[in-house]
């Protein structure tokens, strides 16, 4: 081989070592407090049935939901995220500006760019590191775990996570496996420096061969665009089809109740505790079956309150695990102080799981 000039070059000498600052953090986190917010409208399945030739006798029999709330028409999910946000900050007993950074998990903000946390935070007043991340139904749980990671490495002493979805913008009504499963609403968590550990080892993981089992069915790029050379966008065109999710509702049924019991009991394990310390099992609200084969595959005691938020919340994504604890939390049916296992799972498909301290 001929030694070219350019590989000949001789690396220049490093200009010195041990003048870099690492950044140092507290030593542990925890939840210092949640927050939810529901829309005013309540939607019951009656409302939906008519068009997937369905009955409110079988929605609740095969998904255990019962209601949803809708969003209005001009209720954004920043609006919805700003609501959460604020019952958050009181419970947590800290101000805006004490915030270091903002991360909202949401697959439903509907612009590709600017994300929706940084309008959160000019709500807010205040103008810290703000980012949206998509991890869909998993999306709590990975903030969970960034924001851990954040105020142990710190990057951040208080970060903001919420959890967002208006899913009505997005779900098709004559879909019989999806129209009545998703619903709409918001849930944040403050989390904050602790002496104690306040947040376990999160699983996490993906599993992308089935990424086609929850998808938005169409890509935005479907609205027609000008091609190179032609002229200005045509703003009359609508899209081809509405970019709707779609689910393969059986395939995404038996992987998370096959796959997640094991994450779950993963995230227990490496916690150092055992399930008869819990005080609280949180999963997503996917489906009341899901819950309860889970439920039986961890054989959990009887005596742990498990969320059933999804009977009168449905599906809201990311935002189910926050709204779950919120409520159970409002209803004194968890104790502040105590341990819940939280799992999310959903489109990716993606999983996290970790065992927290309640607020
Ligand atoms: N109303 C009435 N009947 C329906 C129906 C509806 N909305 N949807 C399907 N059916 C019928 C089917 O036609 C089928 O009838 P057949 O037995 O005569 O062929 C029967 O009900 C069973 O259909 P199936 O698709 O097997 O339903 P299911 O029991 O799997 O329930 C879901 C459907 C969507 C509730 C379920 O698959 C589910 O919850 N999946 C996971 C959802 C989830 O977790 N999603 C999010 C993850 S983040």
């Amino acid at each position: 081989m001929t030694i070219t000039p350019d590989t000949a070059r001789t690396a220049p000498a490093p200009k010195g070592t041990g003048s870099l600052v690492a950044s140092d953090g507290a030593r542990y986190a925890r939840i210092w407090g949640v927050g939810g917010y529901r829309p005013e409208r309540v939607v019951p399945n009656s409302e939906l049935v008519e068009r997937i030739d369905s009955s409110d006798e079988w929605i609740r029999e095969r998904s255990g939901i019962v209601s949803r709330r809708y969003a209005a028409a001009e209720e954004t999910v920043v609006d919805m995220s700003e609501a959460a946000t604020r019952q958050a900050l009181e419970a947590a007993g800290i101000n805006a500006s004490q915030l270091g950074a903002i991360v909202i998990a949401t697959v439903t903000h509907p612009y590709q760019t600017p994300a929706a946390a940084p309008i959160l935070a000019n709500r807010l007043g205040v103008t810290c590191a703000a980012f949206d991340i998509s991890a869909a139904c998993a999306g709590y749980c990975h903030g969970i775990s960034l924001a851990n990671d954040m105020i142990r490495g710190g990057s951040a002493e208080y970060v903001l996570v919420v959890g967002v979805e208006k899913l009505s913008d997005f779900t098709d009504w004559d879909d019989r496996g999806t129209a009545f499963i998703f619903g709409d609403g918001a849930g944040a968590a403050v989390i904050g420096p602790s002496d104690t550990p306040g947040i376990g080892p999160t699983i996490w993981g993906s599993d992308g061969a089935q990424w086609q089992a929850i998808m938005q069915r169409e890509p935005w790029t479907d609205y027609r665009r000008p091609q190179v050379g032609e002229g200005p966008f045509d703003k009359t065109v609508q899209p081809r089809n509405w970019p709707a999710i779609g689910m393969a509702g059986q395939s995404v049924f038996r992987w998370a109740v096959w796959g997640m019991a094991p994450v779950a009991q993963q995230a227990i394990d490496k916690a150092g505790i055992s399930i008869d310390d819990l005080d609280a099992f949180i999963p997503h609200q996917a489906n009341m079956r899901i819950i309860d084969a889970m439920i039986k595959q961890l054989k959990l005691p009887a005596d742990i309150p498990v969320a059933r938020d999804i009977a009168e919340t449905a599906n809201t994504s990311a935002a189910s695990i926050p709204l779950a604890t919120e409520r159970m939390l409002r209803q004194k049916e968890i104790p502040s102080g105590g341990l819940a296992l939280q799992i999310g799972f959903g489109a990716g498909l993606v999983y996290a799981a970790q065992v927290v301290v309640i607020p």
